[in-house]
């Protein structure tokens, strides 16, 4: 292993200054993307420099003090591999996108099915703008270890040893598990949603008669959203008593249109069933039950899915 990694290393370099490998085990360094350079004289390889972090899209409102300041781009490039890595679960075979799936917004799965399920009862609520959720960052750690099977520094001993592993350890510096649960943390603080056509039109077009701008006067005036899913980050960031599931926090609306089950109770698979959800009497919660014709049914779908912004493009290196 140690040799195919420096072998990897090698093919990194110039053609002039490489060695011929005695027996080349990997068929070629630089096409699998692996981001290594010429070994250094510990024998370890040195990693390219880290992308640089994402800027805050348009329609965000400036992050709190102190929560995106310390984030350095060598903590999101090693988040990016950690998300992907069932090695940091107990029993190796969980990682965090067996929950949060890339492709869905982080929320896919539905409620049962999943292998080595532990939070299969609810479904996960959208991960992006995490920044802005002080709550879900205070419970970061205890949900790591509820979900992994193992806490941080249990999790951080099983993947610390890895060689592909090292070089983005010692780059982020400080204590092992420390740096892990910087990785972890600065990955997702940095997933940034917003930028969307609805974040662009509200400055240009505030009074346009188009369906979009009817679907958001109906969403903060006769539909009642706005109260919870408060602009600009769409959640009030409050638990309420909406009777689906136990009460939960408000998810946010951006991005909602991507996802793939709707509700920590998994009870709607379409934006038009979620919606439905709201047409509906729930006596005894917090839901007043709202009366939409069918147009602006229409016009107030056309809005939620305006509300789909440009998320940052994970890398997906592969796995050291
Ligand atoms: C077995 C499924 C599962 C796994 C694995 C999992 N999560 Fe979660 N995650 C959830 C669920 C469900 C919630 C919502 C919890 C709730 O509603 O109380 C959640 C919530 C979160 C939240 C808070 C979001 C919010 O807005 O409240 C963060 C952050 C998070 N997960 C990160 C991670 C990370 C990082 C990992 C990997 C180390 C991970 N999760 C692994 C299911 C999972
Ligand atoms: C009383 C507060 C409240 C009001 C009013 C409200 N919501 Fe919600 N909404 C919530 C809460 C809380 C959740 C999370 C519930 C859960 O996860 O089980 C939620 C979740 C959702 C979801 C699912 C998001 C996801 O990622 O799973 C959608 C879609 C949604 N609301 C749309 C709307 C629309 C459209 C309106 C107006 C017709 C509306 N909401 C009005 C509190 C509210």
């Amino acid at each position: 292993m140690k040799f195919a990694l420096l072998w990897l290393a090698l093919a990194g370099c110039p053609k002039s200054e490489q060695k011929k490998p005695v027996e080349p085990s990997h068929p070629s360094g630089a096409e699998d993307g692996r981001q290594l350079l010429p070994a250094n004289e510990a024998g370890v390889a040195a990693l390219l420099p880290a992308p640089p972090l994402p800027e805050i899209p348009l329609g965000l409102p400036p992050a709190p003090a102190g929560v995106l300041e310390a984030v350095t781009p060598a903590q999101v490039a090693l988040g990016e591999l950690l998300f992907r890595d069932p090695r940091l679960s107990k029993s190796s075979r969980t990682q965090c996108t067996t929950c949060h799936d890339l492709a869905n917004r982080y929320n896919g799965v539905p409620t049962s099915g999943s292998p080595s399920a532990n939070d299969h009862r609810r479904t996960p609520p959208e991960l992006e703008n995490l920044a802005w959720n002080p709550r879900a960052i205070a419970a970061f750690t205890a949900h790591f270890a509820e979900q992994m099977g193992q806490d941080l520094a249990s999790a951080t001993n099983a993947i610390e040893d890895v060689p592909g592993y090292r070089p983005h350890l010692e780059r982020i510096g400080g204590a092992h598990d420390e740096a892990v649960t910087k990785a972890l943390l600065g990955f997702l603080l940095t997933r940034y949603d917003a930028g969307s056509p609805w974040d662009h039109q509200e400055r240009s077009a505030a009074t346009s008669k188009d369906p979009v701008a009817n679907g958001y006067r109906l969403f903060i005036g006769k539909a009642r959203c706005g109260t919870c899913h408060t602009p600009p980050l769409y959640t009030d960031g409050r638990e309420h008593d909406t009777g689906f599931g136990t009460p939960t926090a408000t998810r946010s609306l951006r991005g909602v249109a991507r996802r793939a089950v709707f509700f920590s109770d998994g009870r709607a698979r379409t934006l038009g069933d979620a919606l439905d959800n709201y047409t509906q009497d729930h006596p005894k919660t917090e839901l007043v039950k709202i009366i939409l014709s069918p147009p602006e049914r229409a016009d107030l779908l056309a809005f939620l899915e305006a509300l789909t912004g440009v998320v940052p493009t994970a890398m997906l290196q592969p796995l050291p």
